[in-house]
């Protein structure tokens, strides 16, 4: 038998990058885990027999040596600015190397023109990325996950109020998909590249689900009584400002109000659920509320009074904070903005490959 090439995992330490290569080392494969600091994480990526690698993914020597010996990679650029700076540096050593297969971690709302300068990016990158010329590629391309509601777990857990700019609470806008289910299809996909080369793969969780239903799986999760609240987009960036969630910077900020507003638009829900975490991640698609469960249990997030004292500081500090103002910080950042954007929705390239395909399990690359 031959042995099993060793898979380089980028973001090794992030959301999908940890179970990516748990689960890879479960399929029996060796991993090489490229993680940024040697903390809790690393190790536990060691305990289970990964190889770590710690270094900048932004530095192209760093990532030549973390591709030496390695045959498949996955690339799972982090949310941060200079997005296509990561890609850039992944595609040129993943070209020197000759990898034999590269699966992305993309964006459902991947689009030419899109007003989010990160996801431009992001199609951008995948472009790059099908353009080797000796690595096949596959893109896992999925919605709005499941755990961008976690960050409102604490206030949740401790005042019962599930407080997102996802606007009308009743109508179905998402089918959330868990990282471990994220990284079932991605490990899949490294693991067997003949099947996968050239597919684009939708992960989603089982159903689609309204805010408000969304709050009912964060009741059933906590055990208490939670409740949707519809915040405006003003009060968001001021909670994301007061509040941040880890590793976000002023210019995530700048795209998660463009998100929330994909959101609100309904374009989570086209064609949504699929069943690709099913037929190629191998695995039933986990629910919500299993998810908020499973979060609560991590965090410990049970209600006290000096918890509930915190979440209405934290309230308060919200109210205090001055609203950031997206357009001066993307100014202010040199961000590259078009005169014309296009939201997904509105884009004929992506409505014909997103929309039109009713399985879209594999949906098509769009120029
Ligand atoms: N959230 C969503 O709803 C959503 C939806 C669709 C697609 N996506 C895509 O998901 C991707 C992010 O994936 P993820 O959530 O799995 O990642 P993630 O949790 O943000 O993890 C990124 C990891 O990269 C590390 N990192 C950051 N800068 C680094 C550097 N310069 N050198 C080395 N390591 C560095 C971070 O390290 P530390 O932890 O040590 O800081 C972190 O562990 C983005 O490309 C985004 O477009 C997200």
């Amino acid at each position: 038998m031959t042995a099993r090439p060793k898979i380089l995992v980028t973001s090794a330490a992030g959301k999908t990058g940890l179970p990516t290569a748990l689960q890879l080392l479960e399929k029996g494969f060796p991993v090489r885990a490229f993680v940024r600091s040697d903390d809790a994480r690393a190790a536990r990526l060691r305990g289970a027999g990964a190889e770590i690698f710690i270094g900048n993914q932004y530095a192209l020597s760093h990532m030549r040596r973390a591709m030496q010996g390695i045959r498949r990679a996955y690339h799972c650029p982090p949310t941060a600015p200079n997005g296509l700076h990561f890609s850039a540096v992944f595609a040129v050593a993943a070209h020197d190397a000759r990898l034999e297969h590269v699966v992305t971690l993309g964006q459902w709302l991947s689009s030419v023109d899109h007003p989010s300068l990160f996801t431009r990016e992001v199609h951008v990158s995948e472009r790059l990325l099908d353009a080797l010329p000796d690595t096949t590629h596959t893109i896992v391309n999925p919605g709005w996950f499941a755990d961008n509601y976690l960050m409102v777990l604490p206030l949740a857990a401790q005042l019962g109020i599930l407080a997102m700019p996802l606007g009308d609470g009743s109508v179905k806008k998402n089918a959330p998909p868990a990282n471990e289910d994220i990284a079932s299809v991605a490990a899949e996909a490294l693991a067997d590249p003949a099947q996968h080369a050239g597919q684009t793969y939708r992960p989603t969780g089982p159903e689609l689900l309204s805010p408000d239903e969304i709050a009912v799986a964060f009741s059933k999760g906590l055990k208490r009584s939670v409740r949707y609240m519809a915040m405006s987009e003003r009060m968001f960036l001021k909670a994301m400002k007061a509040v941040p969630p880890p590793n976000y910077s002023d210019a995530a900020l700048t795209q998660l109000r463009l998100y929330a507003e994909e959101y609100r638009r309904g374009t989570f829900a086209v064609n949504a659920p699929t069943d690709v975490v099913r037929a190629i991640g191998g695995r039933e698609p986990e629910r919500m509320d299993s998810i908020v469960r499973r979060a609560a249990q991590a965090a410990d997030v049970r209600q006290s009074l000096g918890r509930q004292l915190g979440a209405l500081s934290d309230l308060v500090r919200i109210a205090l904070t001055k609203a950031p103002d997206p357009s001066r910080i993307s100014t202010a950042k040199d961000h590259v903005e078009l005169s014309e954007p296009v939201f997904a929705q509105d884009c004929n390239a992506w409505r014909d490959s997103h929309e039109n395909d009713r399985e879209c399990n594999r949906i098509r690359r769009i120029a």
